[in-house]
C-alpha cells in the first residue's frame, strides 16, 4: 500500500494507472475509520484494479461551531484498517494544498442540498461536494464508493456526478451497525457511556417507522411522533430533525407511499449523529 500525500504525485501515479489499461476505484473517508468504511473498500477492491482511499478531514464541511478541530484523526490506525480491506493508495492531502490562501472556486447541489441536514447545517453540502468534485478530479476514478449511511450525501453526489457529466459510477452501499444497531461513525467515539447505550434508540426508532408503515400506517406526522416519544425516552438524546420523503426527491410527503427514507439527526450531548432507513409502502 502507498501514501501519497502530495496533489501532483497522485496526479501522475493516476496517469500511470489508466496508461497500465486499470480501472480506479475510490472511497473518499475523513479517516478514523470503522468497517463501515472498510465495507466500501472491499467492494472496490472487488470491483476496479486499483482502490484509492482519501483520508482529508475537509474544513470546508464543518460550521463555525462545529468539531473540525476535536474531529478524531489517527492515520497509523486507519493506514492498518485500508491495507487489511484491501486499499492500494491511500491519498492523504494536506489542507494548505488542497485549499491555498487564494481559493475561490465551490460546487453547489441546489435544492436537494437544503433540506434535511442541509438546514441544520448551512453551507456543509457545498463544502461536502466542492471537496469531492477536487478529489474526484484528482484521482479520476471509475468508480466511487458511498455509504448509505449519509442518505442525503449520497443523494447530492450523484446528482453532481450526473448534472457536471463526470462520468463517475457512483455505488452507495448499505450502512454497517454495531451489534445493537447503532450506526458506525467515526463520531461514535466522542459519546459517554451513557450516551451509547442510549444512541441504540435511534436505529430502535426507525424500525419501529418500518414497523407502522408496513401496518398500515401511511400519515408521516403520526410515524414522526412516535419516533420521536421514543427518542425522548432517553434524557441524553436531543432530537435536530426526523423526517420522511420521497427516497429519491429528498421532497416532503403528505402521504406515505412508494419507496420513502426516514432520516433522522439527534444530539447526543454535543454529538450529532444521524441514521436513517429506506421504506417501502
Ligand atoms: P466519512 O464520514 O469519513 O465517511 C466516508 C464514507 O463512509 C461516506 O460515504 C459515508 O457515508 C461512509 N460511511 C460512514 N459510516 C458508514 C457506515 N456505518 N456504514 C456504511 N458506510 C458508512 O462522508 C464523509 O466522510 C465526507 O463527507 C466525505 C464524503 C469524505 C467528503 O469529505
Amino acid at each position: 500500500m502507498k501514501i501519497i500525500d502530495g496533489i501532483s504525485r497522485m496526479q501522475t501515479m493516476v496517469k500511470i494507472i489508466k496508461k497500465e489499461g486499470k480501472s480506479i476505484g475510490f472511497v473518499p473517508t475523513m479517516g478514523y475509520l470503522h468497517d463501515g468504511h472498510a465495507s466500501l473498500a472491499r467492494s472496490a477492491r472487488a470491483h476496479t484494479d486499483v482502490v484509492v482511499m482519501s483520508i482529508f478531514v475537509n474544513p470546508l464541511q464543518f460550521g463555525p461551531s462545529e468539531d473540525f478541530n476535536r474531529y478524531p484523526r489517527d492515520f497509523a490506525r486507519d493506514e492498518d484498517i485500508a491495507r487489511r480491506a484491501g486499499v492500494d493508495i491511500i491519498f492523504y492531502p494536506k489542507k494548505e494544498e488542497m485549499y491555498p490562501a487564494r481559493y475561490c472556486t465551490y460546487v453547489d447541489v441546489e435544492g436537494l442540498a437544503s433540506g434535511l441536514c442541509g438546514a441544520s447545517r448551512p453551507g456543509h453540502f457545498r463544502g461536502v461536494t466542492t471537496v469531492v468534485a477536487k478529489l474526484f478530479l484528482i484521482v479520476k476514478p471509475d468508480m466511487a464508493y458511498f455509504g448509505q449511511k449519509d442518505a442525503q450525501q449520497a443523494i447530492v453526489i450523484k446528482r453532481m456526478v450526473e448534472d457536471l457529466n463526470m462520468g463517475i459510477d457512483v455505488k452507495i452501499l448499505p450502512i454497517v451497525r454495531e451489534k445493537d444497531g447503532l450506526a458506525m461513525s467515526s463520531r461514535n467515539v466522542y459519546l459517554s457511556k451513557v450516551e451509547r447505550a442510549d444512541a441504540a434508540v435511534l436505529y430502535e426508532s426507525l424500525k419501529k417507522a418500518g414497523e407502522m408503515i408496513e401496518g398500515g400506517e401511511r400519515d408521516p406526522k403520526k410515524v414522526i411522533n412516535a419516533m420521536s416519544d421514543m427518542i425522548k425516552t432517553k434524557p441524553s438524546m436531543r432530537v435536530d430533525y426526523i423526517s420522511i420523503v420521497e427516497a429519491k426527491t429528498l421532497k416532503e410527503v403528505d402521504a406515505i407511499s412508494g419507496e420513502v427514507l426516514a432520516a433522522l439527526a439527534v444530539f447526543a450531548g454535543n454529538t450529532r449523529l444521524v441514521d436513517n432507513v429506506i421504506l417501502k409502502a
